[in-house]
């Protein structure tokens, strides 16, 4: 009900103030601050992400705002606490570094932690199950929080991590956003696309974060109206956003995406990746790849310009490739 919404949203947001105020009077607040500070992070960054710390004690929240069972049951269902079989209650987040997610509207809706004990054998970071207000593939960690740093968003770059987004905040890059520990889906493309003309894809420079491009720009495609941009950036082997920003500063990591890569370019590029162009056989496989992803966008310009180049990579001529289209096209001139 509206009723029970409001009252999450109210209880999510005590929460994120919960954990700020222990950022700053919990027993290890010197560690946490010193760790960011560590990180390159400024108070006022930590204060604009509404960045906190949960405690290393089983029961610290709950205690403090589970007292109540309603409120206590209330805490379970928003996977702030968990249920032992026994009956008792302890905090799902515990001595990690926290980052409030909000959604498009700025309401607190999950939380992703960051490990800080290191002798913890949890994960690096632990991210809020779905709820009943909380829906990975529709939420972009960064999202609200660059809409408020924009008045026209002329770019907006999608990153893997909390700390990207942040420490990018932190180098006047008020632009990033991040998918919440999943792929980038189909929805949050169509988000980004709707709310910007340039959307250009920056993710962690190993094997993930080239896998992990490759299905942001399958899940693209559909959204890709004229006018859209889409765009990618490769980093060095090793590097992400976070430590390149660190080492080379606003200007230089800017300029990557001035030079990024158009994703037309890295279409054929990845999925020519073990062809063998010169035989028939490579020729064929190239254009039973292409064809039904080319067939997905909206944009008749874009499918034009891969159509054409298409023809070109596989020896045919433009109007041969109409034949094979679901929805032949008339052609331009
Ligand atoms: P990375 O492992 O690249 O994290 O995961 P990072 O941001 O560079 O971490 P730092 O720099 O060591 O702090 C990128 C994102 O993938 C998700 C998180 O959303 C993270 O920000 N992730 C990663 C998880 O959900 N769980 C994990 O165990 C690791
Ligand atoms: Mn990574
Ligand atoms: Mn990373
Ligand atoms: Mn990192
Ligand atoms: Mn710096």
């Amino acid at each position: 009900s509206q009723e029970q919404k409001r009252s999450d949203y109210d209880l999510m947001e005590q929460t994120a103030r919960y954990y700020q105020q222990q950022l700053r009077h919990h027993a290890n607040a010197q560690l946490v601050i010193d760790y960011l500070k560590g990180r390159g992070l400024s108070g006022q960054t930590v204060k604009d992400f509404g960045i906190g710390y949960a405690p290393s004690e089983w029961e610290a929240l709950c205690q403090t705002l589970g007292k109540n069972p309603k409120q206590k049951q209330q805490l379970i269902e928003l996977k702030l606490a968990t249920q032992k079989d026994n009956g008792r209650t302890f905090d799902f987040f515990r001595d990690r570094l926290m980052f409030p997610i909000r959604d498009r509207r700025g309401r607190v809706i999950a939380f992703g932690g960051r490990i800080m004990g290191q002798d913890d054998n949890g994960p690096k970071y632990l991210n809020s199950p779905e709820t009943r207000i909380f829906h990975k593939g529709f939420e972009l960690y960064g999202f609200y929080e660059a809409k408020q740093a924009h008045k026209k968003l002329e770019q907006l770059l999608i990153v893997e991590g909390y700390m990207d987004v942040v420490a990018l905040a932190e180098h006047d890059i008020k632009y990033a956003v991040a998918a919440l520990g999943t792929a980038t889906t189909n929805e949050h493309m169509q988000m980004l696309l709707r709310a910007t003309d340039k959307v250009v894809c920056c993710y962690d420079g190993d094997r993930a974060g080239r896998d992990a491009a490759w299905r942001a720009l399958e899940n693209a495609l559909p959204h890709l109206k004229d006018g859209k941009a889409l765009k990618f950036v490769f980093l060095p082997d090793g590097e992400d956003p976070d430590s390149l920003v660190q080492q080379e500063g606003k200007a230089a990591f800017e300029q990557r995406l001035v030079d990024a890569r158009d994703f037309s370019d890295v279409f054929f590029s990845r999925l020519s990746d073990d062809i063998d162009l010169t035989q028939d056989a490579g020729k064929a496989k190239l254009l039973s790849l292409a064809l039904p992803l080319i067939e997905k966008i909206p944009s008749e310009f874009y499918q034009e310009n891969l159509l054409e180049r298409l023809a070109r990579f596989i020896g045919r001529t433009r109007e041969q490739l109409n034949a094979k289209l679901k929805t032949p096209r008339q052609q331009h001139r």
